[in-house]
């Protein structure tokens, strides 16, 4: 009769998870569906029609759209682990909602519970960030760059340089999936920067380079 009772409870928490692992989320995470890009758009659409806007409906981005627009701004694109930008270090994209902040995990592309807090008003003066259903935020931790090769970097143009053009390839591709998905956006290097790696408890040497604002058309 005990084991019964234990039996029966523990496929009651096994279907929940089952459940839970359906509808999108594993306890706070959120494991993001496969890419789905099958809408036909060509590369010319999304080059014809890339651009910046600052204004969102206030309809919360779907979990494909995300898992659509992460996969495209840094998720694995072949088995050897390669990615969808070219990196030299790694890219860590955070992603501010109103349930909290998250962080994208390219390998199991899935999404990261790190925060409950909605930060996205307090990191910017800027008016958009408080209209924005989500906000992308593009980190780069210094540590993901090879050792041996960082004197040469630093002498050819400075660690800057590239940690700059590491997410300057993410934001172009998110502009290019936004462009043919009904979906605005548009990059800004104006926020808080000390603060959100603060509240991001970013290890020294790990910063946060753009935020980029997503959102459905209006
Ligand atoms: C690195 C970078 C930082 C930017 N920062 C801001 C910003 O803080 N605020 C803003 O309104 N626009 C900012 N912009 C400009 C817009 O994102 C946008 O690129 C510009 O208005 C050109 O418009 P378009 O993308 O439609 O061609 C930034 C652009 C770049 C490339």
């Amino acid at each position: 009769m005990k084991h019964q009772a234990v039996l029966l409870l523990l496929l009651s928490i096994l279907s929940h998870f089952s459940i839970a692992q359906n509808q999108g989320t594993i306890g706070k995470n959120i494991k993001l569906s496969e890419p789905d890009f099958s809408n036909n758009a060509t590369l010319y659409d999304a080059l014809a029609n890339r651009k910046s806007t600052r204004s969102f409906s206030q309809e919360n981005i779907s979990h494909q759209d995300l898992s659509n627009l992460l996969w495209a701004a840094a998720g694995i694109n072949r088995a050897s682990g390669g990615r969808t930008v070219p990196l030299l270090g790694d890219i860590a994209i955070y992603v501010a909602v109103e349930s909290g902040v998250y962080l994208y995990n390219a390998q199991e592309h899935i999404l990261e519970h790190k925060l409950d807090e909605d930060i996205r008003s307090t990191i910017s003066s800027q008016e958009p960030v408080k209209r924005a259903p989500a906000i992308f935020i593009l980190t780069i931790d210094d540590s993901s760059f090879p050792g041996f090769m960082k004197d040469a970097m630093i002498e050819a143009h400075g660690m800057d340089f590239y940690y700059g053009n590491q997410v300057a390839y993410s934001t172009q591709n998110i502009y290019l999936y936004a462009a043919t998905n009904d979906m605005n956006t548009f990059v800004m290097g104006g926020f808080y920067r000390k603060k959100v790696d603060e509240i991001l408890s970013l290890p020294s040497g790990h910063h946060s380079y753009l935020l980029q604002l997503v959102g459905y058309n209006k």
